[in-house]
Parts: structure tokens; sequence; C-alpha cells
């Protein structure tokens, strides 16, 4: 007797709803008429036309991040969607080696050597932000990628804010982005002639740094890329050229435009909701009074805490974690065979009514108590991944979106012209080709 061992269904998502901000409360939608693993055919992107399983939902999310996880390749999922431009990076790793790169990383993203970074990302903060006013309107994801560019080449590679860093800005925007927004559509090939290109330019210049470094490698240095030098094993090993060079380019593309996402959204929503941004200003004062913020004051404020956590639930940086399958694995009564691409639909998860009350409502409270809507259903806010593999930038991010906020709120009004930007394009990361643009007034 052979026993047979069913497949996900297929689902189709019309072109309409593909290329529009309704696809993760789309594919939210089939997920609880459906069950949380399908299949279906992405419309773009490096496996279009090709069968891929989505899994979507706090169960998926426990066991393709925790408890499934060694039937999950990082590697098989991520690098053929970065491409090969960026090496391997801590990103797509699988073990052993992940965890050993992963030990030697983590003590220079904890969350207190994060505190030490908060007087930079202060005054990045408040040099680029005092233009704001004079202008009729801004962009908010512009802005707020010179920002968390800037923050983060100083914190991770020691280089100040001006032409270098301007340089390197652009050339990582066309390794993430192709260059323009808008271009998920066009020639794959071209997209990533025009990615080596930059990579080029950029590794010539990532190496120049990092031999600085090994050559100053007795001075303590205060940056990431410092730490990472140093850095070795029990057996004295230490992480060559190569290793360095990918750990920087992933740390350097994840850390800002992520971010980028997360802290331009918290601004352009508390646009369109004037009594959170009333709140948010009132907890400032209470908290904080006049003086200036600190990363003990930060850890004080659980309302503008609610409401970045409830911005990246409804607009998550990150739509889709990539997966390959390593070995055959059993989920919902599915069955799912080594080598299948698999998408964990995390921003989709974020929209399931069966986990959030009325999940299409912008709802700080669903954090504070006596809700915490969160705790009810461990491993449905999946912003920041989860398990082992959970963000590493994660207090990073955190202390630096909440510095943005934090300091926009105590010195400006922020007010929409535009419309909500479309902002999915069935990529793994959103796209904002209109960008955010608001007008921005003193007080
Ligand atoms: C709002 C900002 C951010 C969001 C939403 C975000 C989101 C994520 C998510 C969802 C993952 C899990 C990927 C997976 O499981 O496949 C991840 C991993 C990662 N993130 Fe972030 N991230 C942010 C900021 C940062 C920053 C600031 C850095 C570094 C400075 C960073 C570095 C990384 C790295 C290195 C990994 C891979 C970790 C591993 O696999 O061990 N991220 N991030």
């Amino acid at each position: 007797m052979t026993l047979t061992r069913p497949r996900p269904d297929p689902v189709d998502i019309p072109e309409s709803v593909w290329a529009s901000n309704q696809l993760s409360s789309f594919i939210a939608r089939i997920a609880e008429e459906h069950g949380p693993i399908f299949e279906f055919r992405p419309r773009g992107g490096p496996h279009a036309g090709q069968p891929v399983v989505y899994m979507v939902g706090p169960q998926a999310n426990r066991f393709v991040l925790l408890s499934g996880r060694e039937h999950f390749s990082h590697d098989q999922g991520w690098t053929p969607v970065i491409g090969e431009t960026l090496g391997h990076g801590l990103l797509n790793m699988d073990p052993p080696q992940h965890t050993l790169h992963r030990a030697l990383m983590n003590p220079a993203f904890t969350s207190v050597f994060m505190a030490g970074y908060l007087p930079l990302m202060q005054r990045v903060i408040a040099e680029r932000t005092a233009e704001w006013v004079q202008h009729d309107t801004i962009d908010l994801m512009v802005e707020a990628r010179e920002i968390t560019f800037d923050v983060a080449a100083a914190a991770l590679v020691g280089l100040r804010s001006g032409p270098e860093v301007d340089w390197l800005r652009e050339r990582f925007y066309v390794l993430l982005r192709g260059g323009d927004p808008g271009t998920y559509d066009e020639n794959w090939d071209e997209l990533v002639r025009r990615q080596l290109h930059a990579r080029d330019d950029l590794q010539v210049k990532l190496l120049e740094l990092i031999a600085a470094r090994r050559s100053t490698a007795a001075v303590a240095q205060d940056d990431v890329l410092g730490m990472l030098v140093r850095a070795h094993d029990e057996a004295g090993n230490r992480l060559s050229d190569e290793q360095l060079l990918a750990h920087v380019n992933i740390l350097l593309v994840a850390g800002h435009e992520t971010t980028t996402t997360l802290g331009a959204w918290v601004l352009y929503v508390l646009g369109e909701q004037p009594e959170c941004a009333a709140r948010i200003r009132a907890e400032l004062t209470s908290v904080v009074g006049d003086g200036p913020l600190t990363s003990d004051s930060l850890h004080r404020l659980p309302f503008l805490s609610a409401v970045i956590r409830e911005t990246g639930r409804l607009h998550s940086p990150v739509l889709l974690l990539p997966r390959g399958v390593l070995s055959d694995f059993e989920f919902a009564g599915r069955w799912v065979e080594v080598g299948t691409p698999v998408f964990l639909a995390i921003a989709a998860g974020h929209r399931m009514p069966s986990v959030w009350d009325d999940p299409e409502r912008f709802d700080p409270e669903r954090f504070l108590p006596p809700r915490e809507e969160d705790r009810r259903t461990p491993y449905g806010l999946a912003t920041f991944g989860g398990g082992p593999r959970i963000c590493l930038g994660i207090n990073f991010a955190q202390l630096e979106v909440m510095a943005l906020v934090a300091h926009v709120q105590r010195h400006y009004t922020v007010r929409h012209v535009s419309k909500e930007p479309v902002r999915e394009f069935g990529g793994l990361l959103p796209m904002l080709p209109d960008g955010m643009r608001v007008r921005v007034t003193g007080g």
C-alpha cells in the first residue's frame, strides 16, 4: 500500500491584488479560509512563475523559526533573492558556520552596547532634521534613509557623515533596489549587472576600511567593524577579509533599509493620527521633560513603544522570509519536499483576524495592558523574525526608531500631503515608489 502525502493546495492571487497594498491582507484571508500553508506562483522576482509554498500565521512562524527550523536553509532562501552580490553574511548562512559567526557578533549588538550609540544617533537625527521646516514638503523615505545610513556607517564602520558616506549610500541603494524605486518589474539580468558594478565599487572601499582596521587592531575601535576584526573563537581563529566583507555588506543593507521603512512609517502614521502624536508628546514631557533623551528614559515610554510595534505589525519592513527546504517536512497535515522554495509570510500573519482584534485598524493599545494581544498569541508578531535567528540588529533598530520619533515629536509637527503610499509589489521588502510626502512645521 502506498501512502499519499497531501501537498499544499495551489491558490491564485489576482494580478490586481499582486501589485497593490492589499496583498498581505489578501494572503491573510487565504490563510484564514484555506489553512496556514498553500502553494502559489509569484508573478515577479527570482521565483517568478514557479511554485512556491507560502506559510502564514503564528503556528507557521513558530515552526519555521523555532521548532522545525532544522528543515530550512537561510542560504538557499536568501541567496537567490539578494543575489551573490553581497557574499555570505549572517543572514544567508546556515549552521554550523552560522552558529559560530553569530556567537562572534552577538556581543557587538547587545542592548547595553547599543546604548553607547545613542549620542551618535541623536547627533545625526538632530543635524538631518534641522532643515526639514525650510522645505515646502519632504519625502520621509528619502530623509529617513539618509539618517539611518549615516548612523549605520558611523556605528558599523566608523565613517562620519559627508561625501564618502553619501557615495556609499548610493551604491548600497543600487545593490539593494537596482537604483530606482519601482524597478522591481524590470529585466532581472540588467538589475544584477548594475548591482555587480556597485558591489565592485563597494568592495574596494570596504576592503580599504578593513585593512586600516587590521593595521590598528591593537587600538580599541568602538565601532562594530573594529570589534569584528578583533573577534576570535576559542582556538584563536579570526574572520577572513572575505567573511568580514560579507558581514559588513549585510549589516549595512539590513541595518539601514529596514530601519528606514519603519522610521518613516511611524512618522507618516503619526501625521494622520494627531491624538496618538499628542499622547506621545505628553508621555515624553512627563518622562523626559526638557532634558536630553537617555537610553534609560527611552525604556520608560510604553505608548511610544506600542506605536512603534503597531506600525511594525501593520507596515512590516520585511514582508516574507525566504527559505530553502533541506529535508521533507509535514506542517498542518501537508507535506513539503526537499528543494521546494518556501516563503514565511510574516506581514500577512500580522493581519489575521483570528490572531488580532480588528487587524486592519491602527490601534497601539493592543500592545498595552490589559489587552496585550501579542502575549495572547506567541509568535503572532514577527516583525524582527524570531527564535535563534531573530534579527541581530533588533536593539539597534528599536533604539534608533525611538530616538528618531521622539526627536521629531518633541520639535516638529508632521502633516500628510500625499495619499497612503503603495507599499507592496509581491517582493520581500515593501516598495514605495512615490515616497511619503509630508509637510513639517516647528513645534
Ligand atoms: C526595523 C528594522 C529591522 C527589521 C524590521 C529587521 C527585520 C529582520 C528580520 C525579519 C530578520 C529575520 C530574517 C530571517 O529569519 O530570515 C532579520 C535578520 C537580521 N537582521 Fe534585521 N531588521 C531590522 C534592522 C536591522 C539592523 C539595524 C541590523 C544591523 C545593524 C540588522 C541585521 C540583521 C542580521 C545580520 C540578520 C540575520 C540574523 C541571523 O540570521 O542570525 N537588522 N532582520
